[in-house]
């Protein structure tokens, strides 16, 4: 039986203190750093070397909805009642309301170090010392809305950019292809600073803190955060159901991006799975 997916304003207090629970539980076995070490090392942008698996790629989103999996059935092993909830930020938009309770994530970090103090996340509490990061800091930070030079979430219209595009993912298959609902969701936009960030990375900006680069499974909004936008992809396809993953062959020698990206039928790392056997979820779990 498939289980469900809720909006995260749908919790009850049970259901919100098992999420939380089941995540600390696993952090506490060793197993979460691992899932912020993974994405760390898969952080490969356009500019480096080597197969991009997980970022500026096609595979972006069969790359995350088969992390999030891991985690989730992480946190099930703990708890089989638990399921990832999402957050839908075009509705939820304020740094106090939901997922920003203290019975949940926790709040915004304090002037002027960033840190933590509220929720079961607080580094005081004792049970979110971070392990794996890309600074020194051990400690969980967030900068709600950029209080120095403030950004505002994405709006419903900037996502329906994203999702009125007929076509998967185009040539160059990167950060900077400008057609295809893949980079419009992902979010790499023109220009250069704040409004290039669009949709997806918009969101990882604006929660700022801990959320900004290879670490940002740290904070655990990360998983939120990433199921709505497999939702996303799920909507997507809805909509345009004879569009599937592109690119469907891999690009040949004497391609800019030959050996660079997962095609549909490739194996896409660090698991034995290819993107077409990701496009759909609805046996294993459905959003409600
Ligand atoms: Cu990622
Ligand atoms: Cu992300």
């Amino acid at each position: 039986m498939a289980y469900t997916r809720k909006n995260v304003t749908a919790l009850t207090r049970s259901e919100k203190r098992r999420f939380v629970d089941a995540l600390l539980a696993v952090k506490r076995r060793g197993e979460y750093d691992e899932f912020v070490r993974m994405h760390i090392d898969y952080y490969t942008a356009d500019g480096e070397r080597g197969l991009r698996a997980a970022h500026m790629t096609p595979s972006f989103l069969p790359w995350h909805r088969r992390f999030l999996l891991d985690l989730e059935n992480a946190l099930r092993r703990v708890d089989d009642s638990v399921t990832v909830p999402y957050w839908d930020w075009t509705r939820d938009r304020s740094p106090s309301g939901p997922p920003w309770t203290d019975d949940l994530l926790g709040g915004n970090g304090r002037r002027p170090d960033r840190l933590v103090t509220t929720g079961p996340f607080a580094f005081a509490e004792g049970n979110w010392t971070l392990r794996e990061n890309v600074t020194d800091e051990n400690y969980l930070t967030r900068d709600l809305g950029r209080s120095r030079d403030p950004i505002d979430l994405p709006t419903e219209s900037d996502l329906e950019g994203a999702l009125k595009d007929p076509v998967y993912d185009a040539a160059p298959w990167d950060s900077t292809a400008t057609k295809g609902f893949r980079n419009k969701l992902e979010g790499w936009g023109s220009g250069r600073g704040t409004v290039s960030w669009r949709n997806h990375n918009r969101v990882h900006r604006w929660v700022g803190g801990a959320m900004v680069g290879g670490a940002s499974v740290n904070d655990p909004v990360f998983w939120l955060h990433h199921a709505f936008i497999d939702l996303q992809w799920s909507r997507w396809q809805q909509r345009h159901r004879k569009h599937r993953y592109l690119p469907a062959k891999p690009p040949g020698r004497n391609n800019a991006q030959y050996r660079r990206i997962v095609a549909r039928h490739e194996r896409m790392p660090p698991w034995n799975v290819t993107p077409d056997s990701l496009e759909s979820h609805e046996r294993i779990y459905r959003y409600a």
